[in-house]
């Protein structure tokens, strides 16, 4: 249980801003590095195999010698046909951290593992947890309940302890954190990192319309719903956006809705999470690092206060 020594370089915070569709690009993920926490993007976001490579080489250029890793997100499925053209130029570019997402695949571990890079496996309940666990990645995301985007169902206490009683490589959890209480709470639990999704999308580089920065402002928990009626597979959305496309969010149906491709829902229909409700403003990256650092640091020592240590 612990961060693999390759990705604490940098890194003056256990936090991993979560890849994001549609929503993490090179400016997020190069403010994140050089601010001491880990950029992500999914490689989707570009769309070419050509596009992603040059990216690669965008990121790389703009990275202070004293930046954290940063890692790309890769949908391991038959669904995605770019999975080996993208694959071999995150081998080529020796991308630090690999986020798999679907498959957990031996074949994808043992190539990142030949340069020395990281993978860590998103995972939703405990049975996937175990399949990625045989196929020999470093890291489980356990994406519990709440999480933007694809979320799990499962309480993230039942989930970190379960995948603990099997799992001792290193433990992300996902889900509702928005602050460095949130942060520090995550590691209290057991696990080794925090991965912040919606937070992230309320920041000046992340790629999406203001009004969607204003709408999670303006969401709580209750403004957020877990359907499949958007992209097939359950995912948690803001009701306010599913309003604003003529869609009645208390009458969904259990199928997908015609909304077009994948790109298209997901670009028409905004995802967040329960943890909306502790996000307050849009700030730069750096800024929005700098609080969560501070955060972090006043939780830790009113902990110790709390149990007499300080
Ligand atoms: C708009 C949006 C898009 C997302 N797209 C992806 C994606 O392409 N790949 C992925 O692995 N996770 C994706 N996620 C999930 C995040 O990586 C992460 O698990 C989640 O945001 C964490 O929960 P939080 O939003 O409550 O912090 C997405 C989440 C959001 C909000």
């Amino acid at each position: 249980m612990a961060i693999p020594a390759s990705l604490t370089k940098g890194l003056t915070l256990p936090v991993i801003a979560a890849p994001m569709f549609l929503v993490s690009g090179p400016d997020l993920v190069v403010e994140c590095c050089n601010a001491g926490v880990i950029g992500t993007f999914p490689s989707l976001n570009q769309r070419t195999t050509e596009g992603y490579r040059d990216w690669l080489v965008e990121i790389k250029s703009r990275l202070k010698p004293d930046a954290a890793a940063f890692g790309v997100n890769h949908i391991v499925h038959p669904t995605n046909p770019r999975l080996m053209a993208d694959m071999m130029v995150s081998v080529e570019h020796q991308v630090p951290l690999i986020i798999t997402s679907l498959g957990a695949v031996r074949d994808v571990v043992d190539a990142v593992h030949g340069y020395g890079g990281v993978v860590f496996h998103d995972i939703a309940n405990v049975r996937h947890a175990r399949k990625a666990a045989e196929s020999g990645v470093d890291g489980l995301i356990l994406v519990a309940n709440g999480a933007g985007g694809h979320a799990g169902i499962i309480n993230p206490f039942a989930l970190v302890n379960e995948v603990r009683s099997f799992f001792d490589g290193t433990i992300i959890l996902s889900g509702c954190l928005s602050t460095g209480q949130d942060v520090a709470g995550a590691l209290m639990m057991g696990a080794d990192f925090a991965y912040m999704g919606t937070r992230f999308i309320n920041t000046t580089e992340a790629e999406a319309p203001a009004a969607y920065k204003d709408m999670i402002i303006e969401s709580g928990a209750t403004d957020i719903v877990h359907t499949a009626a958007v992209s097939g597979i359950p995912a948690n959305f803001m009701t306010k956006s599913l309003q604003a496309n003529g869609i009645d969010p208390k009458v969904l149906p259990d199928h997908k809705l015609d909304m077009g491709d994948e790109a298209k829902a997901w670009k028409t229909v905004w995802s967040a999470g329960q943890g909306a409700g502790a996000v307050h403003d849009v700030v730069p990256t750096a800024e929005l690092v700098d609080r969560l650092r501070s955060e972090y640091a006043q939780a830790t020592e009113q902990f110790a206060k709390k149990v007499g240590v300080a």
